[in-house]
């Protein structure tokens, strides 16, 4: 009869051994009994960049790579990108179930009431030079709130996590405006609580003289759905690195600093900058073919194309692409969605992109509704960030919560020198 078991031999000792298989894995840590010897440290399994290993279990966010799934929750990102706010997916993302009205009234109202920060902190983004990244400046921040909140060091108790989870998702979108209008030489705008949490943003970024800044709705929905577009995307380079940073119990400030550390990276949250400057330095259709050329000898990469996991259309990127018409329709159309349209069909029939799978991703369409939405190109990473941060914080949640979870460290194979003694100056 089956067993979820493995049976392996190994052929040096000619001894075999029987590990239990769960969840389609086997235990690293199984792997230590296979030995050659009494000294034999053991076997370790090798995958560097973990292209094949399960870091956590997790109950957050489902994707299947092939099919080009992406759930939340159970709940599929179509269907959360048209009937839910970011708001309603972040309470989702962070506590599970879809809330309910007197629960998102709540948690909404505790969000609109956090959203302000320590002036120093206004001072700080001041010390910054004009032309400084605003992801440098949100690296800088994020990090910086830690010492605001010192109870934020409290990561074991459940209510002080709570807290610094709303204060986080609260104020990531101020930080980001804070960091746009010192690019732009404006005052900052401070936060109006009687608008919704993207119609706030936009507030806080574009608020002039008027006396109270009004939000074009269409673009505050579109806000609204690229953030819930952005909210998780389970176990990604830069959660990667929030659960492995909080592994240390730091703060949650400090972790999310060094996530969005993590998505700065023109490999992650910052290929969406990348394509729109990719698609200016390509400049017309008739360019695309010799530019495609280049990709495939790798020379350049498609940026905004291939993915990890997904070996499929990104329906992401599905979503975004609809979405990008419609605030084309609203705000004029952004002559680069000719460009990229014609890249993606080329790409899509061309054996070197179909062979190995690579698909328009998140990042290929999004850059051209922020630019659409009058935002410079370096602020497109921050906005990836201030949706990324309901799903970092749900999963570093997850990961104090998890039992099986310690200090995340690995080990290594080492291919350095054997022991040698040290030889003084005068001798070299
Ligand atoms: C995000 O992990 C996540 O979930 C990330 C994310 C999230 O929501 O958190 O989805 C967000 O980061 C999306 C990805 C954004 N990045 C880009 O668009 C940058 C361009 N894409 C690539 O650099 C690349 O596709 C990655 C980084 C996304 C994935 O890289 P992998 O899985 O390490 O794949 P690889 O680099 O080993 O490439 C496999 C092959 C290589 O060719 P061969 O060596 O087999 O000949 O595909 C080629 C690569 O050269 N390839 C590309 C390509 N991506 C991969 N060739 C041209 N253009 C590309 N974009």
């Amino acid at each position: 009869m089956a067993k979820d078991t493995l049976t392996v031999t190994d052929n040096r000792t000619g001894r075999t051994y029987e590990l239990p298989v769960e969840h389609g894995t086997i235990r690293a840590a199984d792997l230590r009994q296979i030995k050659v010897g009494e000294d034999d440290f053991g076997l370790m399994s090798y995958d560097p960049a973990f292209m094949n290993t399960a870091s956590t279990k997790s109950a957050i966010t489902y994707i299947d790579g092939d099919r080009g799934i992406l759930e939340y929750r159970g709940y599929p990102i179509d269907q959360l990108a048209e009937h839910a706010t970011f708001l309603e997916t972040a309470y989702l993302l962070l506590f599970g179930e879809l809330p309910t009205r007197a629960a998102l009234d709540e948690f909404t109202h505790a969000i609109t009431h956090h959203t302000m920060v320590h002036e120093n902190i206004r001072e700080f983004i001041d010390a910054f030079r004009y032309d400084a990244h605003p992801m440098g400046i949100l690296v800088g921040t994020v990090g910086a709130l830690s010492t605001f909140y010192p109870d934020a060091k409290e990561v074991d108790d459940a209510e002080t996590r709570k807290l610094q989870m709303t204060r986080l998702i609260a104020k990531m979108p101020t930080l980001a405006a804070y960091a746009y209008r010192h690019r732009r030489g404006l005052p900052n705008a401070y936060p109006d609580n009687d608008l919704s949490y993207s119609g706030n943003f936009l507030n806080m970024l574009f608020k002039m003289t008027e006396v109270k800044y009004t939000p074009n709705p269409v673009i505050e929905k579109a806000l609204d759905v690229l953030f819930i577009l952005h909210a998780d995307h389970e176990q990604n380079c830069s959660t990667s690195a929030m659960r492995g940073v909080g592994s240390s119990r730091v703060d949650p400030f400090s972790a999310t600093a060094a996530a969005c550390a993590a998505l700065y990276g023109p490999l992650h949250g910052g290929a969406n900058e990348a394509v729109v400057r990719m698609l200016n330095e390509i400049g017309s259709v008739k360019n695309i073919g010799s530019y495609v050329e280049r990709a495939k000898k790798g020379e350049v990469r498609l940026m905004g194309f291939g993915h990890r996991v997904y070996k499929n259309y990104d329906p992401r990127a599905k979503v975004i692409k609809k979405l990008a018409y419609q605030v084309f329709d609203e705000v004029g159309k952004n002559p680069l969605i000719d460009i990229a349209v014609a890249l993606e069909k080329i790409a899509l029939e061309d054996e070197y992109f179909v062979q190995r799978k690579l698909y328009p991703n998140v990042d290929f369409y999004s850059g051209l509704i922020y630019q659409s939405m009058g935002l410079p190109m370096d602020i497109f990473p921050v906005l990836f960030a201030i949706g990324r941060t309901p799903g970092w914080l749900a999963q570093w949640d997850e990961m104090i919560n998890d039992r099986e979870q310690k200090i995340a460290r690995p080990r290594q194979v080492y291919l350095g020198s054997s022991r040698r003694d040290y030889v003084p100056l005068s001798d070299r």
